[in-house]
């Protein structure tokens, strides 16, 4: 179970590299994203645009390119070069919804996923965010735009607000936006920025994101320790550990769900609660008191360390290390939750062996998270009121070959449920997921483990800081697909 060594080389990519969209296996690499949703307004049209675009759309073969590049760069700035910090890149992607597929007159029925076809609007309530019923139907608390019907996503990602203001300009010449024969109407665009500085690479409470994602069993080359590598069907549609390979259509192979979700979070709000409740332990100061609480709730520090292998104090050496920083496994306390709350966010939308130990496989649970922030950084103001006044967040985002089994299942069955992980290990109920869990307008209520010396300890989790305010679900699809569109 516990793999202490490196992993062989996983054997050579039987993967056609040209005909996956980058973000899905290798991320497009951003400093800056913008999602342009779109309505197709003039079907003919649309197609015809469509296929004169698909050679803009960046496929996983230019994206590893350009992260060479990038490397080449970053290596070359690095021995005191005058080289600007940036090189000038920027990768553009599509997806549809469901209701893109129906307007371009597209069966995509054989797509199977039940939480796709009835689009993420109709699937908010299970996701559990709040709404209210208007006779029978539930309307979320979403923002308006994500109240209409959003047919297709432009994901543009680059090194600059230049570069990829360009590329969106691109996309509305191409297709005509603003003018008598346009093929697409803008419903909306939203922009995600890394954060500034030392930030970089931290979501907006303050801790590494983006640490711990799949490795793909004949892509990745050298997967560093830790959970298993999965077979590319985990992602891809059509490809080897696709639960339905044999009933797809052959256009749908080589594509992949993509799951966007507008997520708010109330920073000031978060950091007043970690504070109040911060741990009082023998030899820790107020601050690595409350360090330790927040660590608790996320199952990694800020630095990216995770609790599993150092649960007292921050170790941002081992946080660094890409041979250690994943090599956790949650075995030695089953019985306990000395090292990390079952609650705490990684366990609950990974718990490892919590479930391999019983027998399940976690392989077909895996997603890979390509999100980026947006919103400012806190202001003054915030920090003095310890109040939310400007909206920032994370703009979510996930790859899997079924939203059903990945995305879907993540949120509502793991992290909005107080008695998962299952089983006989621990007397006390886990909780909710502190950071993701969502209940609707029922009291989140508590969450056990968060001291590490006496585990029966709850703590009320009466607020949410993270808020769902809209979404959708995309299928991303291969470039023989668009072509053929
Ligand atoms: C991991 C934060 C939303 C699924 C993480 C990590 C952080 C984080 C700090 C640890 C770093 C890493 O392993 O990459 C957040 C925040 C969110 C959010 C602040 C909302 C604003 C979500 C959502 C899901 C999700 C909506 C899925 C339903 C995961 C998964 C991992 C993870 C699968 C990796 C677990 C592992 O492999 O160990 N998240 N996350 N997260 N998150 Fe989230």
């Amino acid at each position: 179970m516990s793999d202490q060594q490196p992993l062989p080389p996983t054997p050579a990519p039987a993967l056609d590299l040209k005909n996956i969209q980058g973000d899905i296996l290798s991320g497009l690499p951003k400093k800056t994203e913008t999602f342009y949703f779109f309505e197709i307004t003039d079907v003919t049209g649309f197609r015809t645009n469509l296929r004169d675009f698909v050679p803009v759309i960046k496929t996983v073969a230019q994206t590893l390119k350009d992260r060479e590049a990038i490397d080449k760069h970053k290596k070359e700035s690095g021995h005191g070069g005058h080289k600007p910090p940036t090189i000038p890149l920027v990768g553009v992607n599509i997806a549809f919804s469901h209701l893109g597929f129906a307007k371009l007159g597209i069966d995509d029925t054989k797509l199977v996923d039940t939480a796709f076809l009835s689009g993420q609007r109709q699937d908010a309530q299970t996701l559990g965010d709040k709404g209210t019923l208007d006779g029978d139907k539930f309307v979320p608390d979403w923002d308006a735009p994500f109240k209409q019907d959003i047919h297709g996503v432009f994901v543009v990602a680059g090194d600059s607000h230049v570069t990829v203001d360009r590329k969106v300009q691109l996309i509305e010449q191409r297709f005509k936006v603003g003018t008598p024969t346009a093929s697409i109407s803008k419903i909306v665009s939203i922009v995600g920025d890394v954060r500034p500085g030392d930030q970089d690479g931290h979501e907006h409470f303050g801790y590494l994101d983006g640490v711990s994602n799949p490795a793909i069993i004949g892509f990745d080359k050298n997967p560093p320790p830790g959970p298993a590598p999965v077979r590319p069907g985990v992602l891809l549609l059509g490809q080897d550990g696709d639960e339905d390979k044999d009933g797809r259509d052959p256009w749908m192979a080589d594509g992949s769900f993509l799951v966007f979700r507008q997520l708010f979070q109330n920073v000031p709000e978060f950091d007043e609660f970690v504070n109040t409740n911060r741990l009082q332990l023998p030899g820790l100061s107020a601050k690595e008191g409350a360090d330790l609480f927040g660590a608790r709730l996320v199952g990694r520090w800020k630095s990216g360390a995770p609790i599993d292998l150092t649960p007292f104090f921050d170790d941002p050496e081992l946080a660094d290390d890409p041979l250690r920083n994943n090599n956790f496994h949650f075995t030695a306390e089953r019985d306990f939750q000395k090292l990390c709350p079952f609650a705490a966010h990684i366990r609950k939308t990974l718990p490892r062996a919590d479930l391999e130990d019983l027998g399940f496989s976690i392989e077909n649970r895996r997603i890979a998270r390509r999100g980026i922030q947006f919103g400012p950084e806190l202001t003054r103001a915030e920090k003095q009121q310890k109040k939310t006044l400007l909206g920032r967040g994370l703009l979510f985002v996930s790859y899997q070959s079924s939203i059903v089994n990945g995305f879907q299942f993540i949120q509502q069955s793991w992290a909005n449920n107080a008695n998962f992980p299952f089983g006989e290990q621990t007397p006390e109920t886990p909780g909710l997921d502190p950071i993701i869990g969502q209940s609707g307008d029922a009291p989140r209520g508590l969450m056990s483990g968060v001291n590490p010396n006496t585990p029966a300890t709850t703590v009320d989790l009466k607020d949410v800081w993270v808020i769902p305010r809209g979404g959708e679900y995309f299928f991303s699809p291969s470039i023989k697909a668009l072509r053929e569109t």
